[in-house]
């Protein structure tokens, strides 16, 4: 039985339905099955007539998405709405950077508008249901969704995320156009033995806690009502099958009201994870543990009247599984729900001026030697533009684009010309087929419009097809033969600037030195293009900041800012390279820490970095109150300045650190964080309010724990951030 103290009224209704109700009937509201090949089918009326059926995903043309809800409405017994699902992950038609490009921008209020826009469009269709935010913490660029999460901070992750539940379902779930979103993989799926995705993670409970955990916690606070379940098993488990996860800590633990899908044919997949002798032992699990839903494997549809029937599962659970389903069904509104599509018109300007805004915002300059960035036209008359992702209105888009709309995609070249056509020649040479080419063919034809120009611009990076889901790689620098296209094209002694789209962060370690500037724009979108030749000639200014660190090499992964410090950290003095260790040098002769012998400890690109145009000081960093009582907060104010010659946006960056805990407590963790635009010149007191319950964290029982002592806290442009203050907190 559905109780709801906020909505009583609803809770009445689904009782009443499900009194209504044959097993067989609630069943289907259990089934989900995907409509792939677009076609409406007799199977799939039939089954939709027959109340077999409670959802269907990949359908997203509006005239047979409208006639499967008429069929459901008006032909079947008890007139129940379908839900209608999609990856909506990062847009639409009009396509977002992905996620992780998004999380570069830091900025909530936009990534909340980019996930409003997709639902708009997505509803415009007939979708109503979401597969999104993908709220996996990872810390290992060789997977491939890590294109598809917001980063290895799990606050960082949290706001952002929440962000986009906001976006999707809006304060009013019942709206034409607010789509029901997903909080997704629960939990722990970025944590992927070696990058491969669908593998083993082995996480303590204290992680799962003090990091994986979070994200979902604030998609629920912020009124997420579908939960997704992982591929991976869990230290074991997977959680799919996993009564912990899904109902002491899920629902028991944090009282989440929705229900639970599993991920696509997860529950079947319990055979092979060797937890599940059989399917129908598989669908025994996955019901007992609360999955609502079962994603396309079928087995609930195959198995679970038997088991009812049988007694080995009681009807009352499947009725409590079938009235969190109903329940979303009712705040969605569908009962009632027109089946017109809400706009057929989108998307429009407006939506692909949101996308442009997103990819500014998330580009991420990462060198920029003696301040060749922003181009001065009079001295970039002749511009090369060489590399296969220069004109490639296709792979700018990225993973997770099903409904992308490539014609709408605006590139690189594209703009250039649009822009800058009258006032600049330009010499453009593909040089590579795909990404992944090793055909040098074309280089002497880009050695010779580099010659033959002021500057060049290389555009490379990643395929989309590089990243995303089962697409990971064990080698992550640029693939193919753009190296030696890099190495090609500095032969010609031309100022070099290199803009990149991946999926995930490269080892750059190669390259870094060869070229004098570096824009990272991930794959940046439909409106990458127009938004990267912005930045170029400075009618916008970067602001990025990293959502995830850059290593220097595959090996030193994971390497992630806030990390503990351990017994023997490297220190800097001590830290030699493997070619200069003398010959026969005695074993403790190089210092017993923490570091490799052959690669610099500290990462290519630290977490929160990211340069500007303009450089921004930091000073006046003061605390209130210096000893801090446990429930109040300690309210932090600092002066921002503008110490260049140009306007830009800074992301104002918080960390702290419990020195002395008891457990040992990353050396820094990000707290809170803001955007502020400031002239040449200017100065801003920015004030920030830390509420003393951030600094808590969970023990191995998943305790919260809220230590007295002294705390440390940064403020600054990056995770390395230097300017410090302390705090104790007293209980
Ligand atoms: C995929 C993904 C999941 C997605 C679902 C439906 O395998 O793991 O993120 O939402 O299936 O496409």
């Amino acid at each position: 039985m559905l109780s709801d103290q906020k909505e009583p009224a609803k809770a009445d209704r689904v009782n009443a339905l499900i009194a209504e109700m044959s097993l067989g009937e609630k069943v289907g509201q259990m089934v989900q099955v995907s409509s792939d090949d677009g076609t409406l089918t007799d199977t799939l009326r039939d089954n939709i007539r027959g109340g077999r059926i409670g959802s269907v995903l990949n359908q997203v043309n509006p005239d047979v998405v409208a006639e499967m809800q008429r069929i459901a409405r008006d032909e079947s017994r008890l007139g129940i709405p379908l839900l209608i699902g999609r990856d909506v992950i990062h847009g639409f038609n009009t396509v977002l950077p992905i996620p992780l490009g998004q999380a570069a921008s830091w900025n909530r209020e936009l990534v909340q508008k980019g996930a409003r826009y997709s639902a708009m469009e997505a509803a415009s269709r007939g979708v109503n249901w979401t597969f999104a935010p993908m709220l996996d913490v990872s810390r290992d660029p060789r997977w491939g969704r890590i294109a598809e999460s917001l980063g290895e901070d799990p606050y960082l992750a949290s706001e952002l995320g929440a962000a986009m539940v906001r976006g999707f379902q809006t304060d009013d779930l019942t709206q034409a156009d607010s789509i029901l979103s997903c909080a997704k993989h629960f939990a722990g799926y970025g944590a992927t033995e070696s990058g491969r995705d669908y593998n083993s993670a082995n996480i303590p409970d204290t992680e799962l806690h003090n990091t994986y955990f979070p994200p979902f916690q604030a998609a629920l606070a912020a009124g997420v009502q579908s939960v997704m379940t992982s591929f991976s098993d869990v230290n074991g488990e997977p959680p799919t099958a996993s009564v912990w996860l899904l109902r002491k800590i899920l629902r028991e633990k944090w009282g989440f009201p929705g229900f639970v899908v599993s991920d696509w044919g997860s529950i079947n997949e319990l055979v092979s994870h060797g937890v599940a002798e059989n399917d129908c032992e598989a669908a025994q699990l996955a019901v007992n543990a609360g999955v609502n839903m079962d994603m396309v494997s079928n087995v609930y549809a195959s198995y679970l009247q038997d088991l009812v029937e049988q007694g080995i599962i009681d009807e009352a659970w499947i009725d409590e599984m079938v009235a969190q389903i109903l329940g979303v069904k009712f705040k969605l509104g569908l009962f009632e729900a027109s089946l017109d599509t809400v706009d057929s018109r989108l998307p429009t300007e407006n939506h692909l001026n949101m996308a442009r805004q997103l990819a500014l915002e998330s580009v991420v300059l990462l060198k920029n030697d003696q301040d060749l960035l922003p181009l001065d036209i009079e001295s970039s008359q002749t511009i090369a533009v060489i590399g296969p992702l220069a004109d490639d209105g296709y792979e700018q888009m990225g993973t997770w684009v099903f409904d992308g709309d490539a014609e709408l995609s605006q590139t690189v070249l594209d703009a250039l010309k649009d822009s800058h056509g009258n006032s600049t020649t330009v010499r453009h040479v593909r040089a590579l087929d795909t990404t992944r080419s090793y055909d040098a063919r074309e280089f002497d034809h880009a050695r010779t419009a580099a010659r033959e120009s002021d500057v060049v611009l290389l555009v490379l990076g990643e395929e989309s097809i590089l990243s995303g889901e089962a697409h990971c790689r064990s080698d992550i620098r640029l693939p193919g033969a753009q190296e030696a296209l890099i190495e090609a094209i500095v032969e010609c002694g031309k100022p070099i600037v290199l803009v990149i789209m991946a999926g995930r962060p490269l080892v750059l370690d190669a390259i870094v030195d060869k070229v004098d500037a570096i824009l990272f724009a991930w794959h940046p979108g439909s409106m990458g293009g127009p938004a990267i030749v912005d930045l170029l000639f400075g009618d916008a200014v970067p602001s990025g900041k990293l959502p995830i660190t850059f290593p220097r090499a595959v090996g030193q992964i994971p390497i992630f800012y806030s990390h503990r410090n351990t017994g023997r950290p490297p220190s800097k003095d001590t830290v030699t390279h493997v070619d200069d260790i003398e010959a026969r040098a005695s074993q403790t002769s190089i210092g017993n820490q923490s570091f490799h012998l052959d690669v610099d400890p500290s990462p290519q690109y630290c977490f929160g970095y990211g340069l500007s145009y303009t450089e921004f000081e930091y000073s006046e960093l003061t605390l209130q109150p210096l000893r801090v009582k446990a429930g109040s907060q300690v309210e932090i104010d600092v002066c921002v300045t503008n110490t260049g010659s140009r306007e830009g946006e800074e992301i104002v960056q918080l960390y702290t650190r419990d020195p002395v805990a008891s457990l040992a407590r990353p050396i820094r963790e990000l707290k809170d964080f803001c955007r502020i635009k400031l002239a040449p010149g200017e100065r801003r007191h920015i004030h920030f309010s830390l509420p003393t319950d951030i600094l808590a964290f969970f023990d191995r029982d998943g305790r919260k724990r809220l230590e007295p002592g002294r705390f440390q806290l940064w403020v600054g442009g990056s995770s390395e951030a230097d300017l410090i203050a302390d705090f104790e907190l007293v209980g």
